[in-house]
């Protein structure tokens, strides 16, 4: 019988890669992480995240990858900016045309103002790419302008809570310790963490098993073995958890309009602990403020 690919699955589906697989993830997640570095000088008050998406997809062509979300499910764009009270799955509009003078429709110039940067706005940027068939996914935060202390606040939870996510991943750990660490850390900060989306096994394909929750309880869960890949993404809310998709079947916002932010790394398992894929070339990835 041929045998098209080693490796195996545990009884959950979780497949266990091999040793040389994290190479190909490396390369993957590194691109991934350099381009949210490359974009962050391209955020400003002013900016659309039309022409933001344009350059993420341009420096993805450049670098010889390919976007894992352009004709994903439908979804037509390199990235997803999810501004504000978007907990994730913001659409980027339309970039801004170089030269005047065709006419544009009432819609689209609306659509236009609307994807304007204004000054304080908080946004998540999502990128994935693929690098030789590795998939590589990440998000972090931004701000145009001056953002409140309290939007700072949520933003230095939320990247702290999926440090914190990550500090529990060992071989032997569960899936439910790493989302207690993330459910306690943000909690303990009188915020919320959003239930309707979760992490997600990834690897050689975009979404696989398991769903990895932000939230849960010790020793919950599948356990964890040396060569799992998967993201680890919390969105942390100001108010309330609950969420709604919109009309346009992908935007995902709060339901009491507060803000939210998120932050995702790729990682592997390994034998002493987790290997981050999507660490930033130039330690941007931490926001700071001040
Ligand atoms: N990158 C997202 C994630 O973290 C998925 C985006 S799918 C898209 O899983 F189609 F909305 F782009
Ligand atoms: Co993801
Ligand atoms: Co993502």
């Amino acid at each position: 019988m041929n045998q098209t690919h080693r490796g195996r699955s545990t009884r959950d589906g979780i497949r266990i890669h091999e040793t040389a697989d994290f190479a190909g993830m490396h390369a993957a997640g590194r691109l991934a992480a350099q381009i949210l570095d490359d974009i962050a000088e391209h955020v400003f008050v002013g900016q659309t995240t039309g022409a933001i998406d344009q350059l993420i997809e341009d420096k993805i062509t450049a670098a010889g990858a390919k976007s894992a979300t352009i004709g994903y499910k439908g979804y037509r764009h390199a990235s997803c900016i999810s501004v504000n009270h978007v907990v994730c799955h913001g659409i980027p509009g339309a970039p801004i045309p170089k030269s005047g003078g065709e006419t544009i429709s009432r819609d689209l110039e609306k659509r236009r103002a609307d994807d304007v940067l204004k000054d304080g706005d908080i946004l998540n940027i999502d990128v994935t790419v693929i690098v030789d068939g590795w998939f590589g996914d990440t998000s972090r935060m931004y701000v145009a302008g001056r953002p409140s202390r309290k939007a700072e606040r949520l933003i230095e939870v939320t990247h702290d809570a999926l440090m914190k996510g990550i500090e529990a991943v060992r071989p032997g750990a569960t899936f439910g310790d790493i989302g207690h660490a993330i459910q306690a850390y943000v909690e303990a900060h009188r915020m919320s963490v959003v239930r309707d989306f979760c992490g997600h096994g990834l690897g050689r394909v975009f979404h696989a098993p398991p769903n990895v929750l932000h939230y849960g309880r010790a020793g919950a869960g599948p356990v964890l073995e040396e060569g799992m890949f998967f993201t680890i993404e919390p969105m942390v809310n100001l108010g309330r958890a609950a969420t709604e998709v919109l009309d346009d079947e992908w935007t995902a916002v709060t339901r009491d309009k507060s803000l939210s932010a998120q932050f995702e790394h790729s990682i592997g398992v390994t034998a002493q602990g987790a290997e981050i894929f999507t660490l930033s070339p130039s330690g941007r990835f931490r926001p700071s403020f001040g």
